[in-house]
């Protein structure tokens, strides 16, 4: 059987990855997306979503629409980050699939409550529309069968402002509505939680694409170069590969802009492993808070890693991996996926 995964994504570039990996993974069935405002505004979320299931020539996947805003702050999007349609230079045309008449907080619970313990939650972007979730289903901590989160940064310097990381960043109080909702939650039902300090060791390089574009049987297989005119777009003669090189190549940008070297994080893309596999993720257990107050740390999470509050652990946090599983996998799976989707002429 198919482990059913519900998908929480602001798509975003390397939430695209994310949905790819999973499409990509004949052991995952995604039941459902939720759109959540972050990378960019939820409506666009959603349009992208809908495209690249057309691109992937996907079955038809529910997608609903999230919240506008976070819970209780005005939202901030980031397309210096992710571009101006939140997939970097890829341009997506209007989708001819419709949206759920769902709320993500809607389809959420709806899900949750008919296949009780068999759903995967996958969340790559703010928590918002999975914390309007809890208000309607308390239960739902018990109902998933498992939570995977890409979010927060544990000893380790944020992305977005010294201890923040984005997902955080934009709607805090989201994070700490979840997590201690969480705390009720059995010991294998504690979510997993993908932080900036793992997701950075994981690092998409040029070579990761043209690896890609070999598996694919795309042409021409090397394509992306840090000597490259920032925007050149891509030839790939695979449309998910050259999907990928436009979007990826902005994601290179952004972060040699940011003296990060010219290369991606794979955050959501892990996540998205994750939740299908745990094993390559070593893992600690830990209570988790988030701040809503400080004038300098609102939005910084905070792992009690010594059992100082007594309280019980309401996370699983991934401590570490070795990224070079990750890529194998990525590249075998998208590349074989692109390949079968858009065979070789
Ligand atoms: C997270 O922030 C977003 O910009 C990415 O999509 C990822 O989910 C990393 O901090
Ligand atoms: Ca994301």
């Amino acid at each position: 059987m198919r482990q059913k995964i519900m998908m929480d994504v602001d798509t975003g570039i390397d939430d695209a990855l994310a949905l790819l990996y999973l499409l990509a993974s004949p052991e995952a069935e995604i039941v459902g997306i939720a759109a959540t405002a972050g990378n960019v505004p939820a409506p666009r979320v959603a349009a992208n979503n809908l495209a690249l299931l057309d691109l992937c020539r996907a079955p038809q996947i529910e997608v609903a629409l999230g919240s506008a805003t976070p819970l209780a702050i005005a939202l901030r999007t980031t397309e210096d980050t992710h571009g101006p349609q939140g997939v970097g230079y890829a341009e997506f045309p209007l989708s001819p699939r419709a949206l759920s008449t769902r709320s993500a907080a809607e389809l959420w619970v709806d899900l949750v409550r008919a296949h009780p313990g068999e759903i995967v939650g996958l969340c790559t972007g703010p928590l918002t529309n999975l914390a309007l979730a809890l208000r309607i289903e308390p239960e739902l901590p018990r109902l998933l069968g498992r939570l995977v989160v890409m979010g927060g940064a544990f000893n380790h310097p944020g992305n977005t402002t010294p201890t923040n990381e984005w997902n955080v960043h934009v709607d805090p109080e989201a994070w700490k509505e979840v997590f201690d909702a969480f705390a009720a939650a059995p010991p294998q039902r504690r979510p997993l939680v993908c932080g900036l300090d793992v997701t950075e060791t994981v690092e998409m390089h040029p070579v990761h694409l043209t690896r890609l574009a070999e598996r694919a049987d795309s042409l021409p297989v090397q394509e992306v170069s840090e000597v490259d005119t920032p925007g050149t777009r891509s030839k790939a003669s695979n449309p998910i590969v050259r999907f990928v090189t436009d979007a990826v190549r902005f994601y290179f940008e952004f972060h040699r802009a940011h003296d990060q070297g010219y290369l991606a994080h794979m955050h959501d893309p892990f996540a998205a492993a994750v939740a299908l596999d745990p094993s390559p993720a070593r893992i600690r257990a830990a209570a988790v808070d988030v701040e809503l107050g400080g004038a300098i740390t609102r939005g910084t999470t905070v792992a009690d890693w010594a059992g100082m509050w007594g309280r019980e652990p309401n996370a699983d946090i991934v401590i570490g991996t070795d990224p070079r599983i990750f890529f194998e996998r990525m590249i075998a799976r998208v590349g074989d996926f692109a390949r079968a989707v858009y065979p070789p002429a």
